[in-house]
């Protein structure tokens, strides 16, 4: 039988919706010039602790490296368990995941039909959107208005409709550094009660919230939490996004589908990692670590208004969230703005667009990590006054 020469593969449909990473030529042309790196969240502060390497090197030495329970180790998931502001059981609340990233997934997977609407605060974190599009359910966009990045109350309650599964928020936020309050809590809560849906929130920067401003995990607030799933995550508090360790907390029913759910997407995370944290992570200092980097959301906002810009200071999370109208008149678009930034100053963050469910709404803003060690800032400091005191 001959073969057909010009086979077009077949895409599905869920995977063809999928934008990819719109960032990647950003990343080429930063890597060829030597830029220093403010886009993505990948901390450079704070440093893994050694005991943390040490125990992961003991953990396979002693033979951790074979398939384990595919929930999580347990010591690990009761160290997770302590960090949590309310009382979580590790044995029936709480799942180990391959990150926030997978955990996200799985939640969206175990509670929502394709159809179904998901409501979400609009800018957020990009992943949201392409997961919903994987569960094959609906985005429904809530605005955050800027300066401050709060939702009208109205738009929110405008979103709800008979259809909606669940509700998907992000506290700290990325970009906007919000810490959803109380108040807005509260405001989620009654209309996830009126309409019987779920909220998962992902908080995977809930240890690094600044100004003693308190974070509220959703688990703490009445209407939420009897319907909630929080996505937690290892990766920043512990400085080890490589390692690929999260969670996802539910109540007890909610978490049997979660794992069945988990067992197909990877049955597990990477033992003797998890060991290692389990084994190591309570040496790790989260409350200094969380004033350290409120002093490095400091120096990124002197460094970044003194050039011009405009900033709602972080409240939380590892993002500035800048306009930068004041520097560019509004003539040209954040992504020229970015690749100007990068060929003055060798210094790569990224355009706001990719944020917003309309990407002509992220013109005016560039996203700018800030969880970097202090000299490495106090260089882009140095490179950006070079570059415009020769402009
Ligand atoms: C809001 C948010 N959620 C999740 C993640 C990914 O977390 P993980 O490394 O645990 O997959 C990130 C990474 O930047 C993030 O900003």
């Amino acid at each position: 039988m001959a073969h057909s020469q010009n086979h077009q593969p077949y895409i599905s449909s869920r995977a063809a919706a999928l934008d990819g990473n719109s960032l990647g030529e950003l990343f080429l042309l930063a890597r060829e010039r030597g830029a220093i790196d403010l886009a993505l969240g990948t901390p450079g502060y704070p440093e893994p602790a050694s005991d943390i390497i040490d125990a992961a090197y003991e953990a396979m030495r002693g033979g951790r490296n074979q398939y384990d329970h595919p929930s999580g180790d347990v010591l690990l998931r009761e160290r997770i368990a302590d960090t949590l502001s309310t009382p979580a059981d590790p044995l029936t609340e709480l799942t180990v995941t391959v990150g926030a990233t997978e955990a996200l997934c799985v939640a969206l997977l175990t509670v929502v039909d394709p159809g179904d609407e998901v409501v979400l605060l609009d800018p957020g974190y990009e992943q949201f959107k392409a997961a919903i599009a994987l569960a094959g359910a609906v985005p429904r966009f809530v605005p955050l208005h800027a300066p401050d990045w709060r939702f009208d109350p109205a738009e929110l309650a405008a979103a709800f409709t008979p259809r909606t599964r669940a509700v998907l928020l992000n506290s700290p936020g990325n970009p906007t550094g919000r810490v959803l309050d109380r108040q807005e809590l509260d405001q989620m809560a009654a209309l996830c009660e009126q309409w019987d849906v779920t909220v998962i929130c992902d908080e995977v920067y809930s240890n690094f919230v600044f100004d003693d401003r308190a974070q509220t995990s959703i688990m703490e607030v009445p209407g939420l939490a009897e319907r909630g799933i929080v996505v937690g995550s290892l990766s920043k508090s512990y400085a080890i996004s490589g390692w690929r360790l999260g969670f996802l907390r539910a109540d007890p029913v909610r978490t049997q589908s979660l794992r069945r759910v988990h067992e197909l997407t990877t049955n597990g995370a990477a033992t003797p990692l998890q060991v290692a944290v389990g084994l190591a992570a309570v040496s790790a200092d989260l409350k200094t670590a969380a004033q350290e980097m409120g002093r490095r959301r400091d120096l990124a906002l002197e460094i970044f208004t003194g050039m011009g810009m405009k900033i709602s200071p972080a409240e939380g999370g590892c993002f500035l969230f800048a306009d930068v109208s004041p520097l560019t008149g509004g003539l040209k678009d954040s992504k020229a703005f970015v690749l100007e930034l990068l060929d003055t100053a060798g210094v790569l963050i990224v355009p706001g667009g990719p944020s917003f469910a309309d990407p002509s709404r992220g013109d005016q803003y560039v996203r700018i990590a800030f969880n970097r060690q202090a000299d490495l800032l106090r260089e882009v400091e140095r490179r950006i006054r070079a570059a415009r005191s020769v402009e």
